[in-house]
C-alpha cells in the first residue's frame, strides 16, 4: 500500500556523517558511497533524520506535510534538548489544570480551536498514523443542540434501566451492563436531566461554548491512544492558553451506543471517538494545588 511518506535527501548535501542511519527507527536509512540512502517503502516519515541531519539534507513527510505557526504563541526556533526546558515549570502547569464545570458566557474564537488541533498533532502516534479527527461545536448554540441528542439517549436509557425485571434477566444472562449503570449513574442520570428540563442547568457539559471531539481512524494501529495523547497535549496548552477544559466521558459513552450521535455532528465514519473536551473560558480561579493519591510505584532490579 502506497503511504503517501516520503523521504528525499539531497545527495549533494549530505556528508555522510550516518546520524539519519542511527535514529531511524524503522531501519530504512543506510549509507551507500558515503552517501545516505532511503528504502521509502518502509519508511514511517517521523521526520527522526530530518531533524537530526546537520546539513538539512533531508526531508521526510506524510501524506499531507503541514508545519505552521499558532496564532496564538511563538514556538522556539529550535527544538529544545532534553533537560532545556524548566521541569518546575511544565509540572506546575500539569498541577495547574483541573477539569473546569465553571464557564463564563464568552465564545472562543476559530483561531484558539485551529492552534489547540495544530497542539493535538504533535503527541505521538502509532506507527505514525496521525489519523486524527477534531471535530469542533463552536458555538453554545451547537453544544446545546448536542447535548439534547445526549440527553434524550440517556432518557431511553434510563427507561431501560428503571425496569427491574429487564435488567436483572439481562444479568442473568451474563449481561450485566444495564445492571451495573443502575447501580452506578441511573440516580444522579436522572437528577441531570430533570434539572435540564426544569432549570436549563448543563450537567453534561457545564455550560462550556465549545466543544472538542477527538476521533481517530479504526485503521490505525493505535487509535484510542493516539486520540488520548492527543487530548491530554490539548487540555495542558488550554489551560496556557486561559481556557478551562472538561472531557466528558457520558458523550464518549452515548457515541460509543449510539452511532447517530457521531452521526449528528459529523465525525467521519470510519472514526472512533475517544475524547469529548468541554472548553471555554473559566469562571472559577483555584488557588491552591491539591493532593493525588500516591502513585502506586515498584522497582525491580
Ligand atoms: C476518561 C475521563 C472521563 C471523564 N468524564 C467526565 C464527565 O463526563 N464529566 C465530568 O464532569 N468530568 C469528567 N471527567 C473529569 C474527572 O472527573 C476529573 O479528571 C477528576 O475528577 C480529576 O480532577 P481534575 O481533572 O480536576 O484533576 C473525566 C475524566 C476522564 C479522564
Amino acid at each position: 500500500m502506497d503511504s503517501g511518506f516520503t523521504t528525499r535527501i539531497q545527495k549533494e548535501a549530505c556528508i555522510g556523517c550516518g546520524l539519519c542511519t542511527e535514529v531511524c527507527p524503522s531501519r530504512v536509512l543506510f549509507l551507500e558511497a558515503g552517501k545516505a540512502e532511503v528504502l521509502e517503502a518502509d519508511c514511517l516519515a517521523c521526520g527522526h533524520c530530518e531533524a537530526v541531519c546537520p546539513e538539512n539534507a533531508i526531508k521526510a513527510a506524510g501524506p499531507t506535510p503541514w508545519l505552521r505557526g499558532f496564532a496564538g504563541f511563538e514556538i522556539p526556533e529550535r527544538p529544545l534538548p532534553p533537560g532545556e526546558f524548566d521541569a518546575g515549570n511544565l509540572v506546575g502547569l500539569m498541577l495547574s489544570r483541573r477539569s473546569c464545570r465553571n464557564f463564563r458566557d464568552k465564545e472562543v474564537g476559530q483561531e484558539v480551536l485551529q492552534d489547540l488541533a495544530g497542539v493535538g498533532v504533535t503527541a505521538p502516534s502509532g506507527t505514525n498514523s496521525q489519523a486524527l479527527c477534531f471535530t469542533v461545536l463552536s458555538t453554545r448554540q451547537a453544544v446545546v443542540e448536542w447535548a439534547e441528542g445526549i440527553g434524550n439517549f440517556f432518557r431511553r436509557l434510563n427507561r431501560l434501566a428503571g425496569r427491574p425485571v429487564l435488567r436483572l434477566l439481562l444479568k442473568a444472562l451474563g449481561r450485566p451492563e444495564l445492571h451495573n449503570y443502575y447501580l452506578n449513574h441511573y440516580q444522579s442520570v436522572q437528577g441531570a436531566l430533570a434539572e435540564w428540563e426544569q432549570k436549563g442547568v448543563d450537567r453534561l457539559f457545564h455550560g462550556a461554548p465549545a466543544v472538542m471531539i477527538v476521533s481517530s481512524s479504526n485503521n490505525a494501529s493505535c487509535p484510542a491512544e493516539d486520540a488520548l495523547l492527543a487530548s491530554q497535549n490539548i487540555l495542558l496548552a488550554a489551560h496556557s492558553l486561559g481556557l478551562g477544559t472538561c472531557l466528558v466521558g457520558f458523550a464518549v459513552a452515548a457515541m460509543k451506543k449510539d452511532p447517530s450521535l457521531a452521526r449528528m455532528v459529523g465525525i467521519p465514519t470510519d472514526d472512533t471517538a475517544y475524547a469529548v473536551i468541554a472548553l471555554g473560558y473559566p469562571s472559577v480561579k483555584y488557588l491552591r494545588f491539591t493532593s493525588r493519591k500516591e502513585p502506586s510505584l515498584r522497582f525491580k532490579a
